[in-house]
C-alpha cells in the first residue's frame, strides 16, 4: 500500500475530513444519496447512470462486495422507480484477479439488471487506463456474446479506437464515446487538444450514422456544437444518441441541452473510493479544484 493510497483509505482520518471537496463531483457515501440525486436530476429531464466508485481490486472478496453492491443499486433503482442505469469498472469486477472471474461477476451484474431493472437494464463498462484496453474489450465481447444489454466505453485520445468504433458498429454494440481520462504515452495517445477534438468527432460521426443509439459523453462546448449541427444536418433525430454529462460539472449545459429538446444521461458516482475519480476531474481541469473548494465556501 502506497502513502497515497493510506491517505485516501475510506476510513482514513484525510478521507473523512476532505470528502466535502469531493462532494460537487460525488453524490454521497451511500446508495440513498445516489438515488435522491438520480431523482433531482429524473425530475430535472434527465437520465442517470449510477457508478459504485472503487477501481484496481487485487482481492476476490472486495470484487465479489463490489458485485453484490451493484445488485443493492439496482434493487433501489427499481424500487424508487428512477430512471437510471449503471456504469462498472473491470477492474473493480475483479479483472486485475482474472478475466474470467470479472466476466463471471460482470454477467451476473448484467443477469440482474435484466431481471431487476426492466426500465433501463443497461450495463455500460468504463474505460480505464490502457494496461486494461484490451482485456476490457475482450470480457466485454465475451459477455456481449451472452446478454445485449452491455456496452463499452471508447476513449477517442487512443489511437486504436477508430478500429474499436469499427468493431463496436460491425457488432450492433452500444458505444459512449469520450476523449479519455489517463495519463496515456504518446506512443499510444493524442496529445494534441485540438487533434483529440478532431479524433473524437471522426468517431462520434461514425457512431452517429451507422452506429447503435451512441453515448456522446462531452462537457466541450465545440465538441457538443458539433455533434449538434452534424445530427441536423445528416437527419439524425434526437431520440437516436444521447449526450451524457459528469454529476456536478456544468450544469447551466445541462439544463440547456434538455431544454433544446436532447437526452442527457448523468453519470452519478457515490460511495466512499472517492479519491481517484476525485484527482482525475481535477487533473483534467485545475478549475474543478477552484469549483470544489467555492462550493464550500458559497454555503
Ligand atoms: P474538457 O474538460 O476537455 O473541456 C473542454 C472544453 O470545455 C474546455 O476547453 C472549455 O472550453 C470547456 N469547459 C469545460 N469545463 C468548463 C468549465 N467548468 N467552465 C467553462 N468552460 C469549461 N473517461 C475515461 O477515460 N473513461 C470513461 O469510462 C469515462 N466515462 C465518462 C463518462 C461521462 C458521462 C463523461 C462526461 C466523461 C467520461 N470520461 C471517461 C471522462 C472523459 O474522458 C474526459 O476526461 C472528460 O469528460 C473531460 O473532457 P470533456 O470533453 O468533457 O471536456
Amino acid at each position: 500500500m502506497t502513502v497515497l493510497d493510506r491517505l485516501f483509505a475510506p476510513d482514513s482520518l484525510f478521507s473523512r475530513r476532505f470528502f466535502f471537496l469531493a462532494k460537487r463531483f460525488v453524490a454521497g457515501e451511500t446508495i440513498d444519496s445516489a438515488i435522491a440525486a438520480v431523482r433531482e436530476l429524473n425530475a430535472a429531464g434527465m437520465t442517470a447512470t449510477l457508478d459504485f466508485l472503487g477501481e484496481d481490486v487485487l482481492e476476490r472478496e472486495a470484487a465479489i462486495k463490489t458485485r453484490d453492491e451493484y445488485f443493492r443499486m439496482l434493487d433501489a433503482i427499481a424500487a424508487a422507480g428512477v430512471q437510471s442505469n449503471v456504469s462498472v469498472k473491470l477492474t473493480a469486477m475483479g479483472l486485475l484477479v482474472s478475466e474470467g472471474f470479472a466476466l463471471e461477476n460482470l454477467s451476473a451484474v448484467i443477469e440482474h439488471a435484466q431481471a431487476g431493472n426492466p426500465k433501463d437494464p443497461f450495463v455500460r463498462i468504463d474505460m480505464e487506463g490502457s494496461t486494461v484496453t484490451e482485456a476490457t474489450l475482450r470480457v466485454f465481447e465475451r459477455a456481449y456474446a451472452m446478454h445485449k444489454n452491455v456496452g463499452p466505453v471508447l476513449q477517442a485520445y487512443l489511437k486504436r479506437t477508430p478500429q474499436d468504433v469499427e468493431r463496436a458498429i460491425e457488432i450492433g454494440a452500444r458505444v459512449r464515446i469520450c476523449k479519455g481520462a489517463y495519463s496515456e504515452p504518446p506512443e499510444i495517445a493524442y496529445k494534441d487538444m485540438v487533434e483529440i477534438r478532431l479524433k473524437y468527432l471522426q468517431c462520434a460521426g461514425e457512431l452517429l450514422t451507422r452506429g447503435n443509439y451512441p453515448g456522446i459523453a462531452t462537457h466541450d462546448p465545440a465538441l457538443i456544437e458539433a455533434v449538434r449541427r452534424f445530427a441536423r444536418e445528416h437527419g439524425i433525430a434526437n431520440d437516436k444518441f444521447e449526450f451524457q454529462m459528469l454529476y456536478g460539472v456544468r450544469p447551466a449545459l445541462q439544463h440547456q441541452l434538455v431544454k433544446d429538446g436532447y437526452r442527457l444521461r448523468i453519470y452519478v458516482p457515490f460511495g466512499t473510493h472517492w479519491a481517484g475519480y476525485f484527482y482525475r476531474r481535477v487533473a483534467e481541469r485545475k478549475e474543478n479544484a477552484w469549483f470544489a473548494l467555492s462550493s464550500v465556501f458559497s454555503k
